[in-house]
């Protein structure tokens, strides 16, 4: 079968379109065809050697797909073939066929296009996780989220207004902070040319509730001296690439928590409470509350470009592969 296929971990340099065996279906396990996969910043750090779980070469990058079911593993009911779902996968979803198990993959509705559909699991599952599991985010409390136009970013924004948090996003280009306007955020600060502490401490003198960072490094640090009495700071990722740390007196001195997510294995752990997190997102996009921001669709052939446009930071919301 057709997919992007990586041979070698040396980032961009080691992809390329070519053809890879068609994925063994095990017990337990769906087959979809693949009509559009979701581009992730993991997926870059995966070809480039840098992500926690690394596949054997060749593989194919991409851990999450919108299609049709084509085949079920024979122990399972609970999906038919012809099924639209939308699932998530450890790799592999840059090809014409992906296989995962069945308790990745979720029904989706008739009038969620396959677009969408591709962009929805990961970013919105994380989020969604993060901001309700991790966070216990309320109604009329305050949201800060860091790169809030990426692709978790953009999910967290619109969660949290739909939640009814008061958000503001926090990101590095005009582009981007129309973005994140557009998503419903009451301010956006431009880190690139304001200082994020002075911004805070005129804009919000009493500190946010929840800060949501997916970026890392020194910004790190700058935000949590933003965060208010009690507040809760998610520990996200690490797209600027660097792990930060940080002087432990200041959570003391907030009474405040800095609280990890790792929502692939949190859902791997809660497979139920991960569906019905599934379920309440899916309602809230059919209220028209969220809506993944789709702004590039690649062909396989192209898909190295996609990798190519989240490395330099470039990328506004999700970006999308159609095999
Ligand atoms: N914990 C979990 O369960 C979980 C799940 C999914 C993803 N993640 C992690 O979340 C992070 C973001 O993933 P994503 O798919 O949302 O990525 P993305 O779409 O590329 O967004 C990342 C954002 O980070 C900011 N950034 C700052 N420095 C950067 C740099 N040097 N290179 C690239 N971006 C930089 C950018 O915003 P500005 O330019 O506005 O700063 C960018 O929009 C990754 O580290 C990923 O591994 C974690």
């Amino acid at each position: 079968m057709r997919a992007l296929v990586c041979s070698s971990l040396r980032g961009l340099e080691g992809v390329a379109p070519g053809a890879l065996p068609e994925p063994h279906l095990g017990s337990g396990m769906v087959r979809i065809a693949v009509r559009a996969a979701g581009v992730n910043f993991p997926d870059l750090l995966m070809v480039s050697g840098m992500y926690q779980e690394q596949p054997e070469l060749p593989f194919a990058p991409g851990m999450e797909v919108a299609g049709e079911v084509t085949e079920v593993g024979d122990d399972l009911d609970s999906l038919s073939i012809g099924d639209r779902v939308t699932a998530y996968l450890p790799h592999g979803g840059y090809a014409e066929q992906a296989v995962t198990t069945h308790e990745k993959v979720f029904p989706i509705p008739d009038d969620m296009p396959w677009d969408q559909a591709a962009a929805f699991p990961i970013v919105y599952g994380t989020s969604y996780h993060a901001l309700t599991d991790r966070a216990s985010l309320t109604v009329g409390e305050t949201l800060l989220v860091l790169g809030a136009a990426g692709g978790v970013g953009l999910a967290a924004v619109q969660i949290g207004v739909a939640l009814g948090a008061r958000v503001i996003g926090a990101v590095s280009s005009e582009e981007k902070e129309r973005a994140v306007r557009e998503a419903g955020a009451i301010e956006v600060i431009r880190y690139d040319r304001e200082d994020l502490r002075t911004w805070m401490r005129e804009m919000v003198p009493g500190g946010v509730d929840v800060i949501y960072d997916p970026v890392g490094g020194d910004i790190t640090e700058t935000a949590f001296r933003s965060i208010g009495w009690g507040g809760r700071y998610l520990v996200v990722g690490f797209a600027a690439g660097s792990i930060p740390s940080m002087p432990l007196n200041l959570p003391l001195l907030k009474g405040a928590s800095l609280v990890g997510v790792f929502w692939g294995r949190w859902a791997a752990m809660n497979p139920d409470a991960d569906h019905a997190n599934f379920t309440a997102l899916v309602r809230m996009w059919g209220e028209g509350r969220i809506r993944p921001m789709v702004t590039a669709t690649y062909p396989l052939e192209e898909a190295a470009s996609a990798l190519r446009s989240l490395g330099s930071r470039s990328a506004v919301g999700k970006m999308v592969i159609t095999p």
